[in-house]
């Protein structure tokens, strides 16, 4: 339980790069886990969520070689995935919990999934529910949460819309109708991240796309038709964006952040960063796997604020934490709406983020879809001692907070930024100039 530092800083300069993707990192392991081979996974996500599912695919029978960021992993094919007689931990890790409850609903064993206190409260219904529409056996604590456990079973494929739009429902799904019998396809309300589709057609699973609704054809319980591939996971833009925050708020920063995954489902929260006058530059573009990696210039500006609303919000949703953050250090303040699903997050992040602004002094109207966050002219924030309630995304906002308030900054429990970026505090001081 170490408790981190955050003294004022002047402005960011040098360059970082973060870690490898975590939403792709957990696909392409998954997938390379089920694929007949050796998969080379090349910059894979530090991030202890990763592992966890790394773990998962190990005691389901995949070969499992770490070798810092370079994963090889082994799979015998989408049927050679076997039993494990130990319950599956998925940590704290929503992504690992949900899509693999989709792979292993149609698996001719039982599993058994849980995962740590927080991930223990989040709900699990919205994949529990479709998947015994599909036909899945699954039996989940107050039928909603996990510990979860899931019986064999023979699936036919569906047609969902989903009520909420999800990237972890859609990819449950999906993953599911890969051993289902038929034609499975999911419409989903709004846009989210596709990483699943794209990972699938790299693996080579043809998927459709017609306007909001994805299909995937099942083999019906036979589906051996996963190739193991090489692949490079580009940087997690919701890693970067601590430092885009971070840079933003100095008018003196000039950053470089290096090999960030911009897939246009993801760079929503460049387009709200570029509406509130922030000057970040793509410097270079290139494609690796179907997913767009760039570099990214980022320079000190005065940064306006703004409403973050409607169909933004699935799109910049792990970002919200960080703009909510920054609110007190723009010139109109910053205010979310629509955005309930924050609060069944890895904590309650609306309340996380209303209780440690306040603390920092700064004026928070918390409501039950969101917040709204006074800007500059409510004043200036005083470094304090944070609770980030052991929330990965929490702490590294509020360490980014605490570089432009006056006074020292104290992150309790700061580790749990390994969830995401273990290497966090060390980047952040690296380019941090006092
Ligand atoms: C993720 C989807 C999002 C996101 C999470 C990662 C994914 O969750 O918040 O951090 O990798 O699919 P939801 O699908 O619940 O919105």
């Amino acid at each position: 339980m170490k408790k981190q530092t955050i003294l004022p800083a002047k402005y960011l300069t040098g360059a970082v790069e973060p870690p490898g993707d975590k939403s792709i990192s957990h696909r392409y392991a998954m997938l390379a886990a089920m694929a007949e081979g050796t998969s080379e996974l090349r910059h894979f996500a530090a991030a202890a969520d990763c592992h966890s599912t790394l773990d998962c695919m190990k005691a389901l029978g995949a070969g499992v070689e770490v070798d810092k960021d370079n994963v090889k992993v082994t799979g015998r094919g989408a049927e050679g995935l076997k039993g494990s007689w130990r319950a599956l931990d998925a940590g704290n890790s929503g992504t690992t919990i949900r899509l693999l409850t989709g792979i292993l609903a149609g698996q001719a064993f039982t599993s058994k999934l849980t995962g740590d206190a927080s991930l223990q409260k989040r709900p699990m219904g919205r994949v529990v529910s479709p998947l015994r529409q599909m036909g899945a056996d699954i039996r989940a604590r107050e039928d909603n949460f996990a510990p979860l456990e899931i019986r064999p079973a023979k699936l036919r494929a569906i047609h969902y819309k989903m009520p909420m739009p999800s990237a972890q429902v859609k990819s449950a799904l999906l993953l599911a109708g890969l051993f289902a019998e038929g034609l499975t396809s999911v419409i989903e309300p709004a846009r989210t991240r596709d990483h699943t589709e794209l990972a699938l057609e790299e693996f080579g699973i043809d998927v459709q796309k017609h306007g909001s609704s994805i299909q995937i054809r099942g083999s019906g319980g036979n589906g051996g038709r996963l190739q193991a591939r090489s692949l490079d996971v580009p940087g997690d833009i919701s890693s970067a964006v601590f430092f885009i925050a971070a840079a933003s708020m100095f008018p003196d920063s000039n950053l470089l952040i290096h090999n960030v995954g911009l897939n246009p489902t993801r760079t929503a929260i460049l387009d709200v960063f570029a509406s509130m006058g922030a000057a970040i530059k793509v410097v270079s573009l290139r494609s690796a796997h179907g997913e767009v990696v760039g570099d990214l210039s980022v320079k000190g500006t005065s940064l306006k604020g703004g409403i973050v609303e409607k169909e933004q919000i699935p799109l910049v949703i792990d970002e919200l934490p960080m703009l909510a953050a920054l609110g007190p250090y723009t010139e109109e303040g910053i205010e979310i709406r629509d955005a309930a699903e924050l609060r069944v997050k890895e904590s309650d992040r609306i309340a996380a983020l209303a209780e440690n602004l306040r603390r920092m002094g700064a004026t928070v109207d918390e409501r039950p879809d969101g917040l709204r966050v006074e800007g500059r002219k409510a004043g200036r924030l005083r470094g304090a001692e944070i609770d980030p309630r052991g929330d990965h995304r929490i702490a590294m906002a509020f360490a980014v907070a605490g570089l432009a308030a006056e006074g020292t900054t104290t992150i309790r429990d700061a580790d749990c930024a390994g969830v995401s970026y273990p290497k966090f505090y060390d980047d952040l001081e690296r380019v941090a100039e006092r």
